[in-house]
């Protein structure tokens, strides 16, 4: 039976205050507000999403998929997440939109063929994976496409002169991953310091 409109967003509220309630990270809004925005001027038919939790993103991106066979591949490395989101994307009728991968990506990743583009990457998993991501998602995104990046502020540490030991990886990689996104003659990147920091790169060429 189709599920009419308001049904949906309660549930789609549900999802969010279930995952704010267990301390899931879930994107913040001005984030999602943000990559809604640029969704809907893309138009993307297909996007490729790095970190699933429980579907949330997920649910949301779907609603700004384009044209035939319009699919949302979304990667996640934890089972007890990827079952969480296989129900949640059930509940929202979504099981022909969002095809939920339970992989480590950053093997994944590499196993997508040339093929298989997107027109959007959307990497929010392992901060200290972020390279390895950037690269395949270089291979993976159209030209004309865009890589999104959340989670690049890393709560004040990436721009700050942090440098204690518990954080020290993640944070170096984020500001090797803002130094190549601007170095890459590939790409075309901008950070965009909302929620806790968004880069931004359209991929120009591949070589
Ligand atoms: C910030 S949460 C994702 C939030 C989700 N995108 C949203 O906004 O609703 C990050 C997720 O990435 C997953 N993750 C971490 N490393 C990963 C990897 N190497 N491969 C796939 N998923 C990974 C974590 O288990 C976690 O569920």
């Amino acid at each position: 039976m189709e599920m009419n409109i308001l049904d949906k967003e309660e549930i789609l509220k549900n999802i969010k205050e279930e995952a704010l309630n267990n301390h899931v990270p879930i994107i913040e809004d001005e984030s999602l507000d943000l990559i809604l925005t640029i969704l809907k001027i893309k138009k993307p038919n297909k996007i490729l999403e790095i970190g699933t939790a429980v579907g949330y993103s997920a649910i949301n991106f779907s609603k700004y998929l384009y044209g035939e066979n319009a699919k949302i591949k979304t990667v996640e490395i934890k089972e007890s997440m990827y079952n969480k989101a296989m129900e949640n994307i059930s509940s929202m009728n979504l099981e022909d939109k969002i095809e939920v991968v339970y992989a480590d990506a950053t093997e994944y990743m590499k196993q997508i063929p040339d093929s298989e583009q997107y027109d959007i990457v959307f990497i929010d998993a392992a901060k200290g994976q972020y390279l390895v991501f950037l690269e395949e998602a270089i291979r993976l995104t159209k030209v004309g496409g865009i890589i999104i990046a959340d989670n690049m502020l890393y709560r004040g540490r990436t721009l700050s002169d942090y440098n204690e030991h518990k954080h020290r990886t993640a944070t170096n990689r984020l500001r090797e991953y803002l130094k190549i996104m601007k170095e890459d003659k590939r790409l075309d990147s901008t950070l965009i310091k909302i929620g806790d920091g968004l880069a931004i790169s359209i991929v120009n060429k591949k070589s």
